[in-house]
């Protein structure tokens, strides 16, 4: 675990970003993704919106993924995730003092045709968003499906296959992304370590 917590930071710190296959349990990440299934069945994800409180509003032209943020009382899956998520937090702030407080993190369906302009993830108006947390769950996953993840550090585009159990780490202030356009369904956990 470590070690795949020790690739996060350190590409993090050598080249804005960093990359794990190895965060989640390949049966976790399976059980996520039913999980996320089950809410979109129920009708439990929603529209994200663009920007937080009195900017909070929805813009297609921008994203149109739908939502959910995760709870630990929802289920087992999702508590193990947010228990890894606190760990990963204990191990950042012991290792480089970071001072995280506190975290967010929701599931996300893009379906065919569906993205999200490029971005960054620090609101204007809030700076409690430090780092950006992606974990995809989408095994399998193959160029043609598109829904690749665009980074944009500087000077560089880096493409990124949401495939099922790859973890994506940057600073929510610092590198602009993209999601583009998916040719299939594209399933993700996104979420923020804030200081608050
Ligand atoms: C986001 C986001 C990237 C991805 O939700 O803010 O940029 O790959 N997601 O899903
Ligand atoms: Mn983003």
């Amino acid at each position: 675990m470590e070690a795949a917590f020790e690739a996060l930071i350190d590409g993090l710190v050598e080249q804005q970003y960093g990359l794990s296959a190895t965060c989640l349990q390949p049966a976790l990440v399976q059980d996520l993704r039913m999980q996320l299934l089950t809410h979109f069945e129920q009708g439990d994800l929603m529209p994200a919106g663009i920007g937080n409180q009195g900017a909070f509003g929805r813009n297609l032209n921008i994203r149109n993924d739908v939502i959910l943020w995760l709870e630990k009382e929802h289920n087992a899956a999702e508590k193990a995730f947010l228990e890894q998520i606190e760990t990963f937090i204990e191990y950042l702030n012991r290792t480089c003092f970071t001072g995280i407080n506190a975290y967010e993190f929701h599931y996300a369906l893009y379906q065919k045709g569906h993205f999200y302009k490029r971005h960054k993830d620090q609101f204007d108006s809030d700076q409690g968003r430090l780092f950006s947390l992606v974990c995809y769950l989408n095994p399998g996953w193959t160029v043609d499906m598109g829904g690749a993840l665009m980074l944009y550090p500087d000077q560089e585009t880096i493409p990124v296959l949401p495939e099922g159990g790859l973890a994506v780490f940057f600073r929510s202030d610092e590198v602009e992304h993209e999601v583009q356009p998916a040719n299939a369904p594209r399933l993700s956990i996104a979420g923020w370590l804030k200081r608050v």
